[in-house]
């Protein structure tokens, strides 16, 4: 990442700007069953660019030497290609590419020469930090963890410049002891403090309380960018990513279709909907291109082979689809009497009227007008019935029996609404 929080696409001026750090190759390749090959990272890494994301955490080198040549991969032929050079890429600074290391000179080292080709590298130090660990997986006490973070974070400044460092199970963390080993991050050159909530633990009023308590530490610091990452094991990575920007986070660590570790992270897609959605509560802004988003979901998914589910926010099948017969009559007299977001910014023609039992007769007439039928009161009330019946028996109704139904009805309009 660049010193200038802005990423290099256009952003007004009104508006705070955000870096939005994707971790789908590191956090999101963590989910069981999501192994991808080089080839495959390097793909989805190339459509991160596209989608305008500032930081691409490309993996973990230590865990493989597979790992370590697709990092590398990444960096030079993403993280140090201008995006106007990938096809479909606009803006110039390539983002930034990082690789995470635990704290060692091993791992460190690793991470170095994995991103060292990028233009922007960047070396993520992780250092558990909650008692429970410290305790049963590190086996250290607090001063030499501080130590050990005063150590490792001086070696990977020494190496990159560029460091950002997550103390693990930050929110289960003794608040003093989080705060007391922040500081030595920072002041042996860390430039972004990520504050985990590695185990999805925290509610989002604590989680803002927690940033809020870092922010404020770090107030006469405006070089040190405070960063959010999230997990979902209760659902609450989004809302706790919010909560985190609301205090004073200026950097979002989300996947896209929200896959990571267990339930997986914040979703971007989420995420940067609801800061375009509801802009003037935020006044925050991104460099992401929304049409961007539904492609790198079905990349990701198709590259994974996680599924996303249809009731998934923005990117699951039905995100935009209506069915009962009370939304659907206020879609068709007036689509904000039920969509809050404007599908066109998504890249989709518009939101879908599916058509099942819950539908009523002014979809289904709206729904055979565009495909050519003009019917009378009494032809649609005789259809209607007839609809009722076959979506009992296979819940949803397509076009094709639709036409079927309206075979001996047979009365195109003279303009099809479509
Ligand atoms: O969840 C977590 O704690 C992590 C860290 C490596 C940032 O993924
Ligand atoms: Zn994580």
């Amino acid at each position: 990442m660049t010193k200038d929080t802005h990423s290099p696409r256009t952003r007004s001026t009104t508006y705070k700007g955000i870096r939005v750090f994707d971790t789908t190759l590191r956090d999101g390749e963590q989910s069981p069953g999501a192994t991808l090959n080089s080839r495959e990272k390097l793909l989805i890494a190339r459509q991160l660019s596209r989608l305008g994301v500032d930081v691409i955490e490309a993996g973990f080198p230590a865990s493989s030497l597979d790992d370590l040549k697709a990092v590398q991969q990444i960096s030079q032929q993403v993280g140090a290609v201008d995006r106007n050079a990938v096809p479909g890429g606009h803006g110039s600074a390539p983002p930034a590419i990082a690789a995470m290391a635990r704290a060692n000179r091993q791992d460190i080292d690793l991470a170095w020469q994995g991103v060292q080709a990028a233009k922007s590298p960047c070396i993520h130090i992780v250092l558990p930090a909650s008692d429970i660990h410290l305790k049963h997986k590190l086996g250290k006490s607090h001063a030499e963890v501080l130590e050990i973070a005063r150590q490792t974070v001086g070696m990977a400044y020494a190496l990159c410049g560029n460091v950002e460092f997550s103390p693990e199970d930050a929110t289960r963390s003794d608040p003093g002891f989080l705060l007391d080993v922040l500081e030595i991050a920072a002041e042996m050159g860390a430039e972004t403090l990520n504050i985990p909530d590695t185990v999805g633990y925290a509610t989002p009023a604590e989680y803002g309380v927690l940033i809020k308590k870092v922010s404020d530490q770090f107030l006469a610091r405006p070089e040190v960018v405070i960063s959010c990452h999230c997990h979902d094991d209760l659902g609450l990575a989004t809302a706790n990513t919010l909560a985190g920007l609301e205090n004073g986070c200026r950097q979002i660590e989300v996947t896209i279709n929200g896959i990571g570790e267990r339930a997986g992270n914040a979703c971007l897609e989420e995420v940067i909907m609801a800061l375009r959605t509801r802009k003037s509560l935020f006044q925050l802004e991104t460099a992401i291109d929304p049409l961007e988003i539904l492609p790198s979901s079905a990349l990701v998914r198709e590259l994974t082979g996680l599924v996303v589910p249809p009731n998934k926010a923005i990117v699951g099948a039905n995100a935009f689809s209506h069915e009962s017969g009370i939304h659907q009559d206020g879609i068709l007299k007036h689509r904000q009497t039920y969509e809050i977001m404007d599908v066109a910014a998504l890249g989709l023609r518009e939101s879908r009227l599916v058509l099942g039992k819950h539908s009523g007769r002014n979809a289904l007439r709206a729904r055979l007008r565009a495909l050519g039928y003009s019917l009378n009161d009494a032809e649609l009330a005789e259809t209607f019935a007839r609809f009722k019946s076959l979506a009992d028996k296979h819940k949803t109704v397509s076009d094709l029996q639709l036409h079927a139904l309206c075979a001996d009805l047979v009365r195109p309009c003279e303009e099809p609404a479509q």
